[in-house]
């Protein structure tokens, strides 16, 4: 089966493993202050943390940017469901709104109809690592979060995705562009708030404030004692995970490299299947990171199954959030989610897969519509 995502890991990953797991220590610890420092070189941040996941590190950035209890969030339908849970954890209102139907991405004007006097921040996802045009939404003048899940290594004018709004979040999941198993990333305009960020993930303790206690032992009767800075979850990234991430950023730029030969050749490829929507390029100035390569097709359903017969995995990143009925917005229409509901589809592309995968792929659809 040629699977939808993938990751990519070799010797130096194990290698890694192996001294991490030798060095008797697998949390918390010296890799991830390296991979932080690497990371935040590599991709120009102003700030970083490496947290357990995306997802976390999507509730971590609702909090820091302190709104009022019950305040309403503007978010893309057409998303992940940790950006909805995130702000409802937080104590807010996800308010979602459409998606463009061309580029699967949000646009000022479709957050502009869903502002109301409660409105307090913004949420934006960059939709399969192409940018989301940010300048007209940072000119709403509201907060903004910006999930850069897909978006390691997407650029917008030149400046690095998640660190264009107040607050930006990473995903290292099992499938992302980069991979640490399961982990995330966070960073912020303001570098306070990365400060505070290290003091949430360990319980609101922080690790430099239990560290100090212990190597204050000499002189204190109660070395075990430490402040607690403010109430949190506990959502530490591990030794072991920080080990994989360094010798992914090692490899990242031949991982992308091989996401876009194969991009480039989809795109030149199925330009001319009769019916089929290929996705856009990044704007000129911006870099797309590749994540998904995202269809939009007739008889969608039919082709998924037929190429699911044929030994290729595909899927719908993702059902639109608003016809969940947990969210309590079914009443409410957005016209280009439910279309892409309907008619696209993601078809394989990770840097796991060979030539022949992908010629597999082409050839496939290609047959499915003569
Ligand atoms: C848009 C988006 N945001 C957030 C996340 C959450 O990331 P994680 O899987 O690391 O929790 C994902 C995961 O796929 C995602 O696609």
């Amino acid at each position: 089966m040629i699977s939808v995502f993938g990751s990519l890991v070799g010797d130096e990953e194990i290698a890694n493993v192996i001294t991490c797991m030798k060095s008797q220590w697998m949390g918390f610890g010296k890799n991830v202050d390296i991979f932080e420092k690497k990371y935040q070189e590599k991709y120009r941040l102003p700030s970083f943390a490496m947290v357990d996941s995306g997802s976390n590190a999507l509730f971590m950035a609702v909090t820091l940017l302190d709104l009022p209890p019950g305040s309403e969030i503007i978010l893309p339908s057409f998303t992940w469901v940790s950006c909805a849970q995130a702000i409802i954890l937080a104590g807010h209102k996800p308010v979602f709104c459409d998606n463009d139907l061309y580029t699967m991405n949000v646009r000022a004007e479709d957050i502009q109809a869903r502002i109301t006097d409660k409105t307090a921040a913004i949420m934006i996802v960059h939709y399969a690592g192409l940018t989301v045009d940010m300048d007209p939404i940072l000119a709403l003048g509201y907060p903004i979060i910006e999930d850069a899940a897909h978006a390691v290594d997407s650029t917008y004018k030149g400046k690095p995705c998640g660190a264009i709004g107040d607050v930006g979040i990473f995903s290292y999941d099992a499938v992302k562009n980069l991979t640490v198993g399961e982990g995330g990333g966070i960073t912020a305009r303001l570098p306070a708030r990365i400060e505070r960020a290290k003091v949430m993930r360990y319980c609101g303790i922080g690790k430099s404030g239990f560290d100090s206690a212990i190597s204050t032992a000499g002189g204190k009767s109660r070395w075990w004692e430490y402040n607690i800075q403010e109430p949190f979850i506990k959502m530490l990234p591990t030794n072991l995970a920080a080990s994989i991430g360094l010798a992914q950023l090692d490899r990242i730029d031949t991982l992308q490299a091989r996401r876009k030969t194969i991009w480039d050749t989809y795109q030149q490829a199925l330009a001319r299947v009769s019916g089929l929507i290929t996705p856009p390029e990044a704007a000129p100035g911006d870099r797309h990171s590749y994540f998904t390569y995202c269809i939009r097709v007739p008889r969608r359903d039919e082709l998924a199954h037929y190429l699911l017969g044929e030994q290729i995995y595909t899927t719908l990143r993702y059902h639109p959030l608003h016809l969940n009925p947990l969210y309590g917005q079914m009443d409410v229409r957005l016209p280009n989610c439910e279309q892409l509901n309907q008619d696209a589809l993601s078809i394989p592309i990770h840097p796991r897969m060979s030539d022949e995968d992908v010629e597999k792929v082409i050839a496939k659809i290609k047959a499915f519509y003569s």
